[in-house]
């Protein structure tokens, strides 16, 4: 088969590799109808994720047909058309059992296109295939169904439920990249009583006001004086952070008021200062986490019945020998206003979605 091949920071290929084929009774096989790329991805090519084995096929996302399941796998067989979660859960050990997938100790946990090889390819082998892969109604889009792989309950879970949004709300998200749009959009699904969106690129605020930011904040335009105004000085209750440095956390601390939540999605790569001095008055509660993709199931029925509309999300589409543009267009999104690309096994859905 083909597949998208780390060979080393800066440097991928898509190369003929062998088949993946059952190694544990527990796996499926999955034909990837359509996949697409991730910032963590990106991160991985750079070279920040040294656990990343050059040789290892790339991704973590994937909408396909099971074409064949080891002897031990119960609910999907072949034929059947289902979602590969970027998280895979054993399903047995002590944090499986509290859905806290994203720390399985089994085995499980974020292994595709990490630890084992991924979903960038014409065929994944899925560890766990039970509690690691979603069946999916045949009403629901690939386009959208490959977004509730990672970024959609990453959003909800970290974001949103993380960070405890309530009706009437004032929901600050820093950070406007598919991440943070995708905590805008699930965000309302609690109807706060406005959204601000905060970032530095025109372009992403933008995109925040088409998914439903109210306010939009250039990061830096002083968005603390205007919080301030907003809420009559109270600070924001919810403030999300979603790029992963530390002055947009160090701003998600400023804006929250007393009592308020923080909700770290981003992952950093350096320390950041918690200013406890000015802090351990104001009963902030913050919040980090890992997806686990725990509310997949509850999302994927929110955009089968039409609740969630997740498909301006998706700005680009290529066929799968085009993934090295597709990463071209991905990675340069000043340029490009891409926010997630779908790569399709089948040429004709090039077609459907603008072309850079
Ligand atoms: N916790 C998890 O499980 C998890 C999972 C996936 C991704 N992430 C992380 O979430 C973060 C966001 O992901 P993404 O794909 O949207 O990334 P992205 O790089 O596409 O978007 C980040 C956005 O932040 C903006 N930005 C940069 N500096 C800023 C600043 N100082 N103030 C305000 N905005 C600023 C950028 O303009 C961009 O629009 C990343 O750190 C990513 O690694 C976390
Ligand atoms: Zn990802
Ligand atoms: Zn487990």
């Amino acid at each position: 088969m083909r597949a998208l091949v780390y060979q080393g920071p800066g440097k991928s290929a898509w190369d003929s590799v062998p088949d993946p084929e059952i190694e544990d009774p527990g796996d499926a096989i999955v034909r990837v109808d359509t996949t697409t790329i991730c910032d963590t991805d990106l991160h991985i090519l750079g070279g920040d994720v040294p656990e990343v084995r050059p040789g290892t096929v790339l991704g973590h996302e994937a909408v396909g047909e099971v074409v064949e399941a080891g002897s031990d796998v119960r609910t999907v067989r072949p034929g059947d058309r289902v979602l590969v979660s970027c998280i895979s859960a054993c399903g047995r050990c002590r944090f499986c059992r509290t859905a806290t997938y994203g720390q399985c100790l089994g085995g499980g946990g974020w292994i595709l296109g990490h630890l084992i090889n991924g979903t960038q390819a014409e065929y994944v082998r899925v560890p766990f295939a039970d509690t690691s892969t979603y069946p999916l109604t045949a009403g629901t889009q690939d386009d959208a169904a490959v977004l509730l792989a990672d970024l959609l309950p990453t959003a909800y879970e970290v974001g949103v439920l993380g960070g405890g949004v309530r009706p009437g709300d004032t929901v600050v998200v820093v950070g406007a990249g598919p991440i943070g749009l995708a905590t805008i959009l699930t965000a309302q699904l609690y109807s706060p009583g406005r959204i601000v969106a905060v970032d530095l690129a025109p372009a992403r605020l933008e995109a925040a006001k088409q998914l439903g930011a109210d306010v939009l904040a250039h990061a830096a335009q002083e968005p603390e004086r205007l919080i301030d105004d907003l809420t009559d000085g109270l600070g924001a209750d919810v403030a999300i952070e979603a790029v992963g440095r530390p002055e947009s956390f160090g701003l998600c601390t400023r804006v929250v008021r007393p009592g308020g939540h923080v909700a770290n999605i981003g992952v950093h790569g350096k320390p950041a200062t918690l200013h406890l001095e000015d802090l351990w008055i104001k009963d902030v509660t913050i919040t980090t986490g890992l997806v686990d993709t725990y509310s997949t199931p509850d999302l994927l029925h929110m955009v089968a019945a039409g609740r969630l509309q997740v498909s301006p999300l998706v700005t680009h589409a290529f066929a799968f020998d085009r993934i090295q543009d597709a990463y071209d267009v991905f990675s340069h999104p000043a340029d490009t206003a891409a926010l997630k690309v779908a790569l399709h096994r089948e040429p004709s859905h090039e077609l459907l979605l603008p072309q850079p």
